[in-house]
């Protein structure tokens, strides 16, 4: 910590210079997490966080996506994203021109797009949803036919979860999610029988069916608050446990982790340099944005 104790501190001061919030992600490092967020929580806690702020500046500790949800949200606050690159394989996987493809190979049935997505998908879907949420809104469509874009594993989840939707799904996937395996989950399992095992819906079918319990990232970490496991394997972003470990010391974290290239793109110094510089603001074309705002507006009405 003695090494990021300046930096913290150093943003902790701009932050009331500036007037400026931090909404950071469950997958922000310790350091992020602990030291100078403001708020923390899954995507569609900080979505709805966004909506809130009465600031004047958000810095967005997270990806992309995130900063650009707060931007359509709370159009009239200056976002920042400490950096630009700080993409996402789902975002990057879909286009509005994939969304029409969908729609024309399924007319009429409803488009539920994953908050993982740009803009243009955002406002050429009917409605967003995130992990914590996704079967409520598929279940809530009047339709038979749902189209989820763009993260198949998550589809093909919230299908088993409203057997009565015919779910159909873009092709896209999470580059961190996507690399565990059932396999390996059994052969950590039968070494380990008394872990708790919680992966992630990002994760295919065959994983979270080896799993004790599939949420958000905030509803894993729920999870583990209340059940306190003696040992708990989370199937997701390394960070996760990292950030949540120091308060739950009966609990031991056990397994392996992936780690989201994008995510940790997002520094203690980035976030300072983009607080004293101001540079980094997220800009969304307001016509878009006024359409994304409706997706996103729909399923933060429905989840509450
Ligand atoms: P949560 O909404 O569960 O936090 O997941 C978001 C995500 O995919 C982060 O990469
Ligand atoms: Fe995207 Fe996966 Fe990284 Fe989340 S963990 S930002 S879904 S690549």
């Amino acid at each position: 910590w003695a090494i990021f104790a300046p930096y913290v501190a150093a943003i902790n001061r701009l932050k009331k210079e500036r007037n400026a919030v931090i909404l950071a992600h469950n997958y922000m490092t310790p350091e992020i997490y602990h030291g100078i967020a403001d708020v923390v929580g899954d995507s569609l806690q900080l979505a709805i966080e966004a909506t809130r702020v009465e600031a004047d500046v958000i810095v967005q500790c997270g990806v992309h996506f995130m900063a650009e949800t707060s931007k359509i949200l709370n159009p009239a606050k200056t976002v920042l994203i400490p950096d630009a690159e700080a993409g996402c394989s789902l975002a990057e996987s879909i286009t509005a021109e994939g969304i029409a493809e969908m729609r024309a190979r399924y007319p009429g049935a409803p488009v539920v797009s994953y908050v993982n997505t740009t803009a243009e998908v955002k406002a050429a879907s009917d409605i967003c949803c995130t992990s914590s949420n996704a079967a409520q809104i598929v279940a809530a469509q009047d339709s038979d036919t749902v189209i989820m874009t763009p993260d198949k594993y998550l589809a093909q989840n919230v299908a088993r979860q409203v057997p009565n939707k015919n779910v159909v799904w873009w092709d896209g996937s999470c580059i961190v999610h996507e690399r565990f395996t059932a396999q390996d989950l059994r052969d950590f399992r039968d070494l380990n029988p008394d872990t708790r095992i919680i992966a992630h819906p990002e994760c295919p079918p065959d994983v979270v069916d080896e799993a004790d319990f599939s949420g958000s990232t905030s509803g894993i970490i729920s999870y583990v608050e209340r059940e306190r496991p003696s040992k708990a394997m989370l199937v997701t972003e390394c960070s996760m446990a990292s950030n949540i470990s120091d308060n739950l010391p009966d609990v031991e974290f056990v397994g392996p982790c992936n780690m989201c290239p994008y995510m940790k793109k997002i520094t203690l110094e980035k976030v300072l340099w983009s607080l004293h510089s101001m540079q980094g603001a997220v800009e969304v074309d307001p016509v878009v944005a006024e359409k994304a705002h409706i997706s996103v507006q729909r399923m933060i009405d429905l989840s509450q």
